[in-house]
């Protein structure tokens, strides 16, 4: 395979997620091409795959797996699938670029990074924060020693509100493994070499009240307690009326860093109300460029044939925190990642 062919992409699940993954592929990449969708729903590829002029659409992820002519694969299907799909398309011997979670329990994350490993294919998990330009230039502060040595650390998500979802639509844990999994990810890298040793989670259903005696929770503070002595907090909510604000803080023995923010651009506008920014309402607005360098990132790992980003183990780091979560809210108690490793 040529070495600047670009890579034929599949992607699976062409939901919210998945649609402006596909059209970031189809529209803003020139290293890959976007050979096929598939989505078990019917006529959902179809649609999808007929507006971006992509040649192959199916209703049976195996049936595309078999293509022998795809490279590699984007998994946006819900969360409870994709560790399956994972493993099934790097055993087809495709590239795995896999959403978040890419498990729901350690077990299974150690499947989908042994088959990634067996199949000799590159996987990489799709914690988008790490590639905003914000973020990653926090990060690089903080690697090239500007703010000394972190001691406390804050990653927050408030999804943009108000808040429309049905609550009973809306897997356990939700907050946990796929909200919050995004800060895990973000305090591990931005502490980097640090391991977490314990963590206290609270949580709550402050948005839909009257959901919470079903399980329903849309808020949460977490404290994480690291071995180099930082203290992190990562916090949710799932109904910001002003916006999507993802922020994040590290402060250290010589500085802080702060990353991340609510408005739209620096445009100000100014009348007789006073000033006024407009803000975020999608992840897929403000992450774009985000999406597309983490996409970029990618298909030069399948062409080189290891991964750069965020990986399997990477995944695994973050899931053990938001199980570890889980465990504190439902033991209301302190939880050392001993406990959870041990299980
Ligand atoms: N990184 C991010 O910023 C980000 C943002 C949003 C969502 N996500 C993640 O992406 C995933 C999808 O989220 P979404 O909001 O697009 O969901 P969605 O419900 O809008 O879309 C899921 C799609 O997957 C399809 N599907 C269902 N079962 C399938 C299967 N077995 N195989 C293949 N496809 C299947 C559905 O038909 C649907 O079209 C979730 O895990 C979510 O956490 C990540």
């Amino acid at each position: 395979m040529s070495a600047n062919k670009p890579v034929a992409v599949a992607l699976i699940g062409a939901g919210r997620i998945g649609t402006s993954h596909a059209e970031i592929v189809a529209n803003r990449l020139t290293n890959a091409t976007l050979a096929a969708v598939a989505d078990p729903a019917p006529g959902a590829a179809a649609r999808l795959a007929d507006r971006l002029a992509c040649p192959l659409a199916y209703t049976d992820v195996d049936e595309m797996l078999a293509n022998p002519d795809i490279e590699a694969v984007i998994i946006a299907s819900p969360a409870r699938f994709h560790t399956n799909l994972a493993v099934a398309a790097a055993q087809a011997g495709k590239a795995v670029f896999c959403e978040k979670p890419m498990a729901l329990t350690l077990e299974d994350a150690d499947r989908a990074i042994a088959a990634a490993r067996e199949a000799g294919v590159p996987l990489q998990v799709g914690f988008n924060r790490r590639w905003d330009q914000a973020f990653a230039e926090g990060h690089a502060a903080i690697a090239a020693g500007k703010i000394g040595t972190p001691q406390l650390l804050r990653s927050l998500t408030r999804d943009p509100g108000p808040f429309s979802a049905d609550p009973a639509r809306i897997p356990p844990w939700t907050i946990f493994f796929e909200t919050l999994i995004h800060d895990f990810d973000t305090l591990l890298w931005l502490n980097a070499g640090a391991t977490p040793v314990e963590v206290y989670a609270v949580a709550d259903a402050l948005v839909r009240p009257d959901a919470k005696s079903s399980g329903h929770l849309d808020t949460a503070v977490v404290t994480i307690r690291f071995d180099n002595g930082a203290i992190a907090v990562a916090e949710a909510n799932f109904s910001a009326l002003y916006g999507y604000d993802i922020r994040g803080e590290v402060f250290g023995s010589a500085g802080m860093v702060t990353m991340g923010d609510v408005r739209r651009s620096s445009m100000r506008l100014f009348d007789q109300h006073g000033v006024s920014s407009d803000t975020w309402r999608l992840d897929t607005d403000s992450f774009i460029d985000a999406y597309t360098a983490e996409f970029a990132a990618f298909m030069e790992a399948v062409r080189r044939g290891s991964v750069a980003g965020p990986s399997g183990e990477d995944a695994r780091a973050a899931l053990e925190i938001a199980l570890a979560c889980i465990k504190s809210v439902e033991e209301k108690r302190p939880v050392s990642l001993a406990e959870i490793r041990s299980n």
